[in-house]
């Protein structure tokens, strides 16, 4: 670690960063736009420059330089010293805010991004409550330059944050900054879309309300947002991401800062991939077969119910008839709970692993964000849960053909996929089982060939970790309560396991990690510093 003094105060920092870097982690609020540690430095927007100390040419004593300098594009130097907290800087700070404020519309109003808008925020520290400026605005509509996404010109600084990252990150080179001077603008190239499977990063990067997503325009004020640490269940890489949610109901998801995973961007899909969450269609009352027909049941009775029903079936063979599906988007404690009861009640029962969805090739871009073609959050936890567990395991197919055999009496299926899962034949094979369960998301054939069918929480709903494609271990936080009518997993799983209280994740994976050392310390991220990035 290195030590520099900024503000008259010693701050540690790591060698290789900018000055302002090591402000931002020092707590200093430093106003900034065109810097993101993620990113390639151009040191355009001037507004965080500071003072240095440097040898006077003659006397080689250490003075202040009569000059400003872009803490951004400076690395710091073992006892350097700098200042952001003098007259220079701060005049430095207000010339700027009333240039980058010349021709910004008074829009704060309906800006969608008012409430974490650094134009806003820095407007108002380091700004002026009046404008000089006599002439006309300049006016600029606003531009629709992709699928996803609008560009209100009008209120643009120009930091090319959005340019850099589609060149740098995304590796596609869709934006551009088009004309000089002060008709400076950003745009598309004609022809040429902001399309890109990495996208939306440009709207979070955009330190002032220019760039917008489409999906969240005018739904939500920022402030009235609630932000819960959760993981994507998109694909395989375990991303990191803030649900962001209000009167029970999602409304974006924006990336959260992972060093061994995503950095500080997310895929478009797992950006969007949330809208299953609120589909109308989604199962929400247990129903159990009576007469031919699927008829309502409590939640209280469920677990009596099943358990009589498994236990009947596990009488015979040591319970080899009995099967449960275990899909790749339970959480790993929940996997563990539902796995670990039925080999309670059949000890030679076959544990098989849900269908794993692979679409295409993974996806490599060039600062090695990588999206996964296996689209689900946690084939490799309960890889480890059946490997741990022992006795008779299968894959799906595997299941399938023994289904077809007639060799299972009695299923516990688990789906929660977002979209149909299960193919023709497979609703055939199953429809074989004497007593079917099937708990999933939403209706489908395979409901219907069920004996029981139970409403799965979405993993909003719920709590719990996903080991990734590489074998790291990260939790999630339940942001929503579970729909009416419905019961998170990790709740229902207890209850049939007759496991006394709430389900808390963290004390089942206590247990878990008892015979599973992966679990003992899951990784969460480490949070950045407020107001940076
Ligand atoms: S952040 Fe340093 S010049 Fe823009």
């Amino acid at each position: 670690m290195l030590k520099i003094i900024i503000d008259g105060r010693s701050v540690e920092c790591r060698p290789g960063i900018p000055v302002l870097q090591a402000a931002i982690e020092a707590g200093l609020a430093v106003p900034h736009y065109c810097y993101h540690p993620g990113l390639s430095i151009v040191a355009s927007c001037r507004l965080c420059l500071m003072e240095m100390k440097m040898p006077h040419p003659k006397t080689q004593e250490m003075v202040w330089a009569p000059k400003l300098f872009p803490s951004c594009q400076t690395p710091v130097r073992d006892g350097m010293e700098v200042r952001f907290n003098s007259s220079a800087v701060q005049q430095n700070q207000k010339h700027v805010m009333e240039y980058y404020l010349l021709n910004h519309p008074l829009d704060c109003p309906v800006g969608d991004k008012a409430g974490e808008c650094y134009l806003q925020d820095y407007a108002e520290q380091h700004g002026s409550a009046s404008s000089r400026m006599i002439e006309e605005k300049t006016k600029n509509p606003k531009k629709d330059i992709g699928p996803h996404t609008l560009l209100y010109q009008d209120r643009c600084v120009l930091c090319t944050r959005c340019v850099r990252f589609c060149e740098e990150v995304a590796g596609d080179a869709e934006l551009a900054v088009v004309n000089r001077g002060g008709r400076g603008e950003i745009d598309v190239f004609p022809g040429r879309p902001l399309d890109n499977a990495l996208q939306g990063n440009v709207v979070d990067l955009c330190p002032v309300g220019a760039l917008l997503d489409k999906d969240f325009l005018f739904k939500q004020r920022a402030w009235l947002l609630r932000s819960t640490p959760s993981v994507s269940p998109a694909d395989s890489r375990g991303q990191t991401i803030w649900i962001d949610h209000n009167d029970g109901r999602v409304w974006r998801i924006r990336p959260r800062y992972n060093e061994k995973v995503n950095e500080w961007w997310i895929s478009d899909e797992a950006r969007f991939g949330w809208k299953h969450v609120h589909r109308e269609d989604r199962l929400r009352q247990p129903r159990v077969r009576q007469d031919g027909q699927l008829r309502r049941e409590t939640w209280e009775a469920l677990p009596t119910l099943l358990r009589a029903q498994l236990q009947e079936t596990a009488r015979t063979d040591d319970g080899a008839r009995v099967a449960a599906v275990l899909s790749p988007m339970l959480a790993c404690e929940e996997a563990w709970l539902l796995a670990t009861f039925i080999r309670g009640l059949a000890p030679r029962a076959t544990l098989a692993i849900g269908p794993v969805p692979v679409v295409g090739q993974d996806q490599s871009f060039p600062k090695g964000f990588v999206i996964k073609a296996e689209k689900c959050p946690n084939r490799r936890g309960i890889e480890a849960i059946l490997r741990q567990l022992g006795g008779a395991t299968a894959t799906f197919d595997e299941f399938c053909r023994k289904a077809v055999e007639g060799v299972f009496a009695a299923a516990y299926v688990y789906g929660g996929y977002p979209e149909a899962w299960v193919s023709p034949a497979a609703v055939e094979a199953l429809s074989r089982v004497g007593f079917l369960v099937v708990h999933d998301l939403f209706d489908s054939t395979l409901t219907q060939a069920a004996a029981v069918v139970i409403p799965a929480a979405s993993w909003v709903e719920r709590e719990g970790c996903y080991m990734n494609c590489d074998g790291l271990v990260q939790p999630f936080e339940r942001a929503l309560v579970p729909l009416d009518g419905v019961k998170a997993e990790g709740q229902f799983f207890s209850e049939l396991a007759a496991r006394p209280g709430l389900f808390r994740a963290a004390k089942v994976r206590e247990a878990m990690a008892e015979t599973m050392p992966e679990f003992r310390d899951v990784f969460t991220p480490r949070p950045l510093p407020e107001h940076a990035h």
